[in-house]
This record gives C-alpha cells, sequence and structure tokens, in this order.
C-alpha cells in the first residue's frame, strides 16, 4: 500500500530503486492494490524498442470509465468530480458530483450508440471548455469509441486534416465558446472543415453561446434534447489493457501532425498514480489545471488522473485576463484551491501586471504550485514562489510531453527539495538518459546533452495513428535502444535534470507545440513568396516567438511589405490557427544555404537571437554574403 504515496525522500529514493530494480514486480503492486480491473493481466510488460513494441498488463480487462467513476459511488457519489467555472464570473459555477457524473456520462454514451458509433470507432471533439467536453471524452471511454479531441482554438483546416487522418466518423461540438470578451463560430469552422470530410456522418451540437448557427440537415444534431431522453445506465464496454483509448495530435518537425496513440491501462494507472503524487492530493482538496483539455496536460490532469483519484478538478473555460487579469486568484479564492498547475507563459503574463490584483485575494488555500508546457526562466520562477506561493507551496516543474502521457521528470512536493528551473528528479519508474552527439550515454553528474528513456513506462504512446513507421523514425532510431525525447537537459553537481529545450525544428510558443515546417508550407502557399523559413526566438511572454525570414518571387512588385505580412498572417492563422502567427517578418533577397541547397536555420536562428558573435564558419556556404545582408536588416 505504502508505495501508491510517497511522503518523505528516503521514502523516494526506496521507491524508486525498487521501481528500476524489478519494474515489473513494482507496476503490478500499484496496479493491483488501485484500480478496478474485470480481469487480471497474463503478462505485465512486453516491450522491444526496436520495433518498436510495448505492451503493459496484457491479457488485462477494464475500463477506464469504471475506474474513473463508477468504483467512486459508493464513496464518494455527493463529491464533486468537475467543478465548472464559466467564462464570465456573474454566471454561477457547476458542481459536478461523482453521481452526477456517472449519469450524464452513461447519457452520453448512449447517445454515442444511437447514431451508431461502436467500440474502436474515432470520434472527434472539437468543444470549447465546458462540461460537455470532459463528458464527451469519458462518454467515448464508456464505449470503447476512441477520442480525437482537437484544441478548439486551431482552424478548419488544422480540424480537417486531422478529422481525416484518423478516419472520424462523428464530430462533437458546440454552437460556439466564449474567450473572455469575445465569442467565436467554432461551428462556422467545424462546416468549413467538413466540405472536406467526406468521412463524417454525424455531427452533434452543444448549446453554449445560443449564436445563430446553421444545422444540416440529415448530419448536425443538438445534443441536449438526446441527452435528456438517453437512459442514465450505459453498461461500460469491457476493454483490453492495449486497445487505443485516444488519439492526440502533436506537431512534429516536419510533415503533418502526428496522432500519438495512448492505450488503456498503461494509461491510466500512470496518470492516476503521478497526479496522487505529483501534486500530493488528498481527499476533499480541489485541484485546479489551468490547460485546456485540447492538449495532453487537461487529457491526463483534468480529466483521467484527477477522477481515477477520485478528486474535484476545476474546468475553467475562460482566459486569465478576463475580466481582468486577478481572475486565476480570483478563482483560488472563490473554490479554495489546493493544487493550481499552470504554464510559464501564463505566470509571465500575469507577473506584468503585478501583484496589486494578487493582494486582492485570499490564496491561502493553495498547498502545491505547479508549472508545465516549457521550461520556466528563473525570474517567472520566483515571482511565481514568492507572490502566489508566498514562499510555503512548492513548485513542482514538471517535464513531460504529449507521447509520455505523464509526467516524467518533476519534483514531488514536500518530498523533493526544489531549485528554480529544475524539474529535479526523474519519477518513480523513469530512467532518464543523457546522451552525446555519437550515441554515447553521458553518465555521472554534470552532464549535458540529449534527454532519453531507456526503459518503457506504462503511459508511453504506442505508435503514430497510421505511421508505425514514423514512430520508429521519430523515437526510437536516433538513439539505440531509447526513446528519443526531442528536448536536450543537463545532469547538474546533485543529479538534478534541467532541461534546455527542443534541439529539433519544433518551437514552443506560448507553451503550444508548433512545427516550422507547416508554417513554413502555409506561407509558401502565397503567389507572392518563393521561400521561407521559420526560427524561434526568445519573448518575455511566450517564451518563444516566431521569426520568419522571407524571399519573395518578384521582390519589386511587392512593395506594400505592410500588407503582405498582414496577409501571410492570416494564412497562417486559416491554415493552423493564430498561436502560430509570426511575430517578426524580414523580407529578405536570399536564405543562407549549403551547397547541396539546405536552407541553414541554425544561422537564421542565431541572427534572431541577436547571438551574432557565434555564428561559426559560414564560408562555406554556396551564398556566404547573403548573412551580412541578414544581419544588416535584421529586425
Ligand atoms: C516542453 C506538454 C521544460 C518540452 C506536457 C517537451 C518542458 C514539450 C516542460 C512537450 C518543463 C514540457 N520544462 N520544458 N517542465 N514541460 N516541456 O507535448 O520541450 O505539449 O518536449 O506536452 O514541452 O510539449 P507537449
Amino acid at each position: 500500500m505504502s508505495n501508491y504515496h510517497i511522503k518523505h525522500l528516503e521514502e523516494y529514493f526506496k521507491v524508486y530503486r525498487k521501481s528500476i530494480r524489478e519494474p515489473e514486480n513494482f507496476w503490478e503492486e500499484i496496479a493491483e492494490e488501485h484500480f478496478l480491473w474485470r480481469k487480471q493481466w497474463d503478462k505485465v510488460l512486453d516491450w522491444d524498442f526496436s520495433k518498436p513494441e510495448i505492451k503493459w498488463f496484457q491479457g488485462a480487462k477494464l475500463n477506464i470509465t469504471e475506474n474513473c467513476i463508477d468504483r467512486h459511488l459508493a464513496t464518494r457519489g455527493d463529491k464533486t468530480a468537475i467543478l465548472f467555472e464559466p467564462n464570465d464570473p456573474a454566471e454561477p459555477a457547476e458542481h459536478i458530483t461523482y453521481q452526477q457524473l456517472h449519469e450524464r456520462v452513461n447519457q452520453f454514451a448512449n447517445v454515442l450508440k444511437e447514431h451508431g458509433v461502436k467500440k474502436g470507432d474515432r470520434v472527434c471533439i472539437y468543444v470549447p471548455m465546458i462540461p460537455e467536453l470532459a463528458i464527451s471524452l469519458l462518454a467515448c471511454a464508456r464505449i470503447g469509441a476512441i477520442h480525437s479531441v482537437v484544441f478548439a482554438g486551431f482552424s478548419s483546416t488544422a480540424l480537417a486534416t486531422r478529422i481525416n487522418d484518423s478516419d472520424c466518423k462523428m464530430v462533437i461540438t458546440a454552437d460556439g465558446s466564449f474567450r473572455g470578451k469575445k465569442s467565436i463560430d467554432l461551428k462556422g469552422i467545424v462546416d468549413e472543415a467538413l466540405e472536406s470530410c467526406p468521412g463524417v456522418e454525424n455531427v452533434l451540437v452543444a448549446k453554449r453561446t445560443h449564436a445563430d448557427i446553421n444545422m444540416k440537415e440529415g448530419r448536425d444534431t443538438w445534443l441536449q434534447p438526446l441527452l435528456d431522453n438517453a437512459s442514465k445506465e450505459c453498461k461500460a464496454e469491457i476493454m483490453d489493457a492495449e486497445d487505443p483509448l485516444f488519439i492526440l495530435y502533436t506537431s512534429g518537425s516536419t510533415g503533418k501532425p502526428k496522432g500519438m496513440v495512448h492505450t488503456t491501462a498503461g494509461y491510466m494507472v500512470y496518470t492516476a498514480y503521478t497526479f496522487k503524487n505529483a501534486f500530493q492530493y488528498r481527499e476533499n482538496d480541489v485541484y485546479w489545471c489551468t490547460a485546456d483539455i485540447g492538449w495532453i496536460t487537461g487529457h491526463s490532469y483534468i480529466v483521467y488522473g484527477p477522477l481515477a483519484n477520485g478528486a474535484t478538478t476545476v474546468l475553467f473555460e475562460g482566459v486569465p485576463s478576463y475580466p481582468d487579469f486577478g481572475r486565476f486568484w480570483d478563482i483560488i479564492e472563490k473554490h479554495k484551491v489546493s493544487q493550481f498547475y499552470t504554464a510559464p507563459t501564463a505566470i509571465r503574463a500575469l507577473a506584468k501586471h503585478g501583484t496589486a490584483l494578487i493582494d486582492k485575494y485570499n490564496l491561502s488555500s493553495l498547498k502545491v504550485l505547479g508549472s508545465v508546457g516549457e521550461p520556466i526562466n528563473e525570474e517567472a520562477w520566483h515571482w511565481y514562489n514568492d507572490n502566489v506561493g508566498k514562499g510555503r507551496s512548492p513548485i513542482i516543474d514538471s517535464w513531460w510531453q504529449t507521447e509520455t502521457g505523464g509526467i516524467m521528470i518533476t519534483p514531488i512536493p514536500y518530498v523533493t527539495p526544489t531549485k528554480p528551473t529544475y524539474a529535479t528528479l526523474p519519477f518513480i519508474g523513469i530512467q532518464p538518459a543523457i546522451m552525446d552527439e555519437n550515441g554515447e550515454e553521458l553518465k555521472g553528474n554534470q552532464v549535458e546533452g540529449r534527454l532519453c528513456i531507456k526503459y518503457p513506462w506504462p503511459s508511453i504512446a504506442r505508435t503514430i495513428w497510421g505511421n508505425h513507421e514514423r514512430y520508429k523514425e521519430t523515437y526510437f532510431s536516433a538513439f539505440d535502444n531509447m526513446y528519443f525525447t526531442g528536448d536536450g537537459a543537463l545532469r547538474d553537481e546533485v543529479g538534478y535534470y534541467r532541461i534546455t529545450g527542443r534541439v529539433d525544428d519544433v518551437i514552443i510558443v506560448s507553451g503550444h507545440n508548433l512545427g516550422t515546417a507547416p508554417i513554413e508550407d502555409a506561407i509558401n502557399e502565397h503567389p507572392a513568396i518563393a521561400e521561407s523559413a521559420i526560427v524561434g526566438f526568445p519573448h518575455d511572454i511566450k517564451g518563444s516567438a516566431l521569426y520568419g525570414y522571407i524571399t519573395l518571387k518578384d521582390a519589386g512588385e511587392y512593395r506594400d511589405h505592410n500588407n503582405l505580412q498582414k496577409e501571410i498572417n492570416q494564412l497562417i492563422t486559416d491554415r493552423i490557427g493564430p498561436i502560430a502567427k509570426l511575430d517578426k517578418i524580414q523580407f529578405t533577397e536570399g536564405l543562407p544555404k549549403t551547397r547541396s541547397g539546405k536552407i541553414m536555420r541554425r544561422i537564421l536562428r542565431k541572427i534572431a537571437c541577436n547571438e551574432m558573435d557565434n555564428l561559426g564558419d559560414t564560408s562555406t556556404l554556396l551564398n556566404p554574403e547573403i548573412v551580412q545582408i541578414i544581419i544588416d536588416n535584421r529586425l
């Protein structure tokens, strides 16, 4: 029993050692004691990183919603499962108890069934942060359908690509969404996307903004009347441990987005166990993660991890700036939030507004602060620690990825001493390795290199939907027999890890992963543009922002660069979404290229970051003279 909840540092080291020496026994005990299984597994783990193939708890049967809902009913039926805080603070918060969640998920599951959704079918969910979002994930899981949530800030083109990639037959959406003062026409975006998605048979529409929208006869149905008529009982589909639970897309450095596939049992065990420990969740705590369920953080640490522990999880519809920059603190006071999990970009944006707004609120309920999504800089760390946590609430700087399913490197609050900007120690069961460029592991402390993981953990993504070869190529071919994260890291003198950032062409802007290739593809669609290269540069709120170097087909013809800049950002907004807009656009007569014609992004990145003193040798370029020209015209 004791291994489930770690309470002090010696215990962490003891349990960690056990999880490394006897991983199968370790995870078997955790799985056996803390979850509801319809049938035991035959084998705890089967793995081969060279194929790659990873299977946890093979032969076991279960349904994750029985673990997240049904089994709590006897003791926690009247406890709030989901605490919904609407965009408008004047609208009352909604407390959805475990009993009510059970009924609502079952009703929703029955509606899906009535619309022909079966086990293994893919359902796309494009819903704002309202209760129906969480409920729709669980309803899919109830009947064994595979959910594919697309963040409701993506454009219609991005949505269509994702729907088609995984052949979704249904889309769940809403009439619109509220974001601060704005409301967004989500249904219009869906309609546009579906013009190029012939496989979608049904669209279920939740009512939120009451906007006057178009409902396509025979395809679109309002959700609420269906729910009202549906039975509150729905038997959970019994799933195999390795049946897919969901697909979630993440950007790669090249090509189209990767549909990461997570399976049922391992994902459940790992997200539940990490939630309990990384947040030190105790009964009656109110836990709040500010991420959107459209990202992995929301899947694992708003929905599945908290509910598997019978926790109360806050679902916030709005934005940190509405009605003013005190909204987060208002919500913490109002709901007596104990664990608060947010992103460095939000912290930096809030820090800009000083502490007067914080001082208005009573934040004494806070016990744990969390950070995720990108490296947290020293200044933001201290601001968060001093002003939000008042030096009393440890900050867990948690490193992980869509692909890892759950938190991988993190302090355990009140257990691991924290250190600003360090994710500190690997979580139980995680075996990180730092590798040099020749593929050698750098052993010992005070080393820096590429971050890999040596051994499987239960919630590692099993494949990329429809493209196992790409999964192998991206994650298992850079280093022998290791999972490669794409991040750089260092290990300090006591063995603490610090994540130094991406080492590939993924740029993290305000915590959102963006691949450079799809942005360049969008820009290159513009008839006036010949070529483009996108790099990241430091930004005091977003962490990184995008800098685009662009060459025109006929520079003479397009003198109105202002308009062109607008058109470029509009194209990006249409193809990907506003999050991928460029902050700086430099028109240039050429891009530095190797003799084989490859754009030298490394040089462009250094120029954008104002690091001109170490550009390296540029003399072997095809066009070395262009470097100085670009520097001279730098923005
Ligand atoms: C970055 C988010 C530094 C990292 C859960 C990773 C971080 C990518 C941290 C995954 C952190 C996430 N410190 N960097 N605490 N957390 N990252 O897939 O580069 O949206 O590879 O998953 O975010 O982003 P993703």
